[in-house]
């Protein structure tokens, strides 16, 4: 360090120091980093013990990292990361079904599945429920026509297929296309509440912070047409207390579905509005 620059100057400094990068964004990106970086560290007075323990926590992060699971994408989403960006990025009107984080656990490459089909093999325990809806233009109402939705949820067990070598490769995972009306249908489990995975740096931190570590039941959705916006996120259950302390703040009144027990069975009708835009797939953190 030169310590012939006064504490004042350093930060400016430092940011100078990037000032060559070619790309305006990224320069801004790296630079709104560095000051803000420079200011979390003068705010808290961050003493040489806690920086230690911080870049320890990163280094036991990337030990908990592997082609099936992210820590880090753990962390942005305990920490309201991952939702505050879906908010900022899609607002939309409060009466349309909202944006939800993607989740680590989201995989590409589904099967296409039949009208109808479920996404559940025979043996998977649970209750089922039949899902429809229709897909539809947020500003003419128009039906939309071979939109493709692209849903996963976990077992009652809380795992993901990915997690659990005693489910199917694919299990609780598939696609679905709209017809010609834009509608859509398939047999899907009951959702159940899961936690997410606590056996790392980010669990320590819920259990620091005495925060439970559930998420509401819910099952994941992206829906996407040729000339939409696609639109990523998850369908709750209707009087589940859980929505309102959500481990990853995603749930809210936006994303609830009224689901009905017929029964043994459970239905659930619920339609998603796409708005006129790019049609852009999230990279999956499972390949
Ligand atoms: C999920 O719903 O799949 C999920 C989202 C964020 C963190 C962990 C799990
Ligand atoms: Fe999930």
């Amino acid at each position: 360090m030169n310590t012939s620059i006064p504490i004042e100057k350093f930060t400016e400094n430092v940011l100078d120091a990037y000032a060559a990068i070619d790309s305006p964004r990224i320069k801004e990106l790296i630079q709104a980093l560095i000051k803000h970086f420079h200011s979390y560290i003068k705010e808290t007075n961050l003493l040489e013990s806690e920086w230690e323990f911080s870049w320890n926590f990163f280094a036991e992060m990337a030990k908990f990292t592997h082609h099936d699971r992210n820590e880090f994408l753990l962390l942005a989403d305990v920490l309201g990361v991952s939702q505050l960006i879906e908010m900022i990025n899609h607002q939309r009107p409060t009466n349309s079904v909202g944006f939800a984080l993607v989740g680590p656990f989201y995989r590409a490459n589904v099967p296409l599945r039949q009208k109808g089909e479920s996404i559940a093999s025979i043996d998977t325990l649970g209750k089922r429920v039949t899902i429809r809806g229709s897909v539809f233009d947020i500003a003419d109402g128009k039906p939309i026509q071979n939109a493709t939705l692209d849903i996963w949820q976990a077992a009652t067990n809380g795992l993901y297929e990915t997690q659990d070598s005693n489910q199917p490769d694919m299990n609780l995972r598939g696609k679905f296309q709209t017809d010609k009306n834009g509608t859509y249908e398939l047999i899907a489990l009951m959702p159940t509440p899961y936690p997410v995975p606590t056996d790392g740096p980010v669990g320590e931190l819920l259990r620091v912070a005495k925060r439970h570590p559930n998420r509401p039941a819910h099952i994941h959705f992206i829906i996407s047409a040729d000339n939409y916006e696609t639109l990523i996120t998850q369908v709750f259950v209707s009087g589940d207390d859980l929505v309102n302390t959500d481990a990853v703040f995603t749930a809210n009144e936006t994303m609830i579905g009224n689901f009905i027990k017929e029964n043994d069975h459970y239905s659930l009708t619920y339609n998603f509005q796409l708005s006129k835009g790019k049609s852009v797939y999230p990279k999956a953190p499972i390949q």
